[in-house]
């Protein structure tokens, strides 16, 4: 699956623009520059996929990715919480954010990326809250791992844990990344393949 490219598809900004639900969706949801677009591009082996930025608000559309290998499409999201960004721009992600994190049928699983540096914020646990009550399987990834400790990121594992302990939806386990040195870049690859045949 992730040997072959993955190709830029449209940026959608409003739910009516996304493509025909004709295959498995995944997407990558988190705050604002906690590295979902970089996260894509590692999953691809391309630095030059998602574009990516260390200004917070950098994805502001809702960008479709397909593969060209399997039936399988990429989501990645504008972040929630401090983007640099307008409040009535951030009104309008937070609501098409909304709008398709429960609302697409074909929508397989939910990345939601996490700072390895702090763990889940309330923003992400919102998200949470709405996809435990949409009953969208997701995941919760810990982003920038090359940035931690050990101890530091045991640390962030445990409340991490703690915090998607009782929830219905969420995956038991997590994903520790790197986009940076490629840490779980493999392990992640293996799970949406694994995805797309279940
Ligand atoms: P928005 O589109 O603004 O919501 O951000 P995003 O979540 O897509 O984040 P993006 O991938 O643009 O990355 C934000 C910043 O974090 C960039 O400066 C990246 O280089 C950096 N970054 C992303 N992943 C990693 C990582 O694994 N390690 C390190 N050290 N930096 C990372
Ligand atoms: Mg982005």
């Amino acid at each position: 699956l992730f040997a072959r490219p993955f190709v830029f598809v449209k940026g959608a900004v409003r739910i009516a623009d996304l493509p025909e639900m004709d295959r498995v969706e995944i997407a990558f949801a988190g705050r604002s520059n906690v590295g979902k677009s970089s996260l894509i591009n590692a999953l691809a082996g391309t630095s030059a996929l998602a574009r990516t930025s260390n200004t917070p608000g950098r994805t502001q559309e809702l960008n479709i990715f397909e593969s060209t290998d399997k039936p399988l499409r990429i989501v990645d999201m504008p972040g929630y919480g401090f983007a640099k960004a307008p409040k009535d721009k951030v009104d309008a992600w937070t609501r098409l954010i909304h709008a398709y994190l429960t609302g697409r049928a074909t929508l397989r699983r939910v990345y939601v990326l996490v700072d390895g540096r702090h763990g889940p914020k309330p923003h992400d646990l919102t998200v949470m809250n709405e996809l435990d009550r949409a009953a969208v399987s997701y995941q919760v990834v810990l982003t920038k791992a090359d940035k931690l400790t050990a101890r530091e990121l045991d640390h962030t594992i445990a409340l991490t844990k703690a915090a998607i302990a009782k929830r219905p939806a969420a995956h038991p386990e997590l994903v520790i990344t790197s986009s940076q040195k490629g840490d779980g870049i493999q392990l992640l690859r293996t799970e949406i393949a694994a995805l797309l045949e279940s």
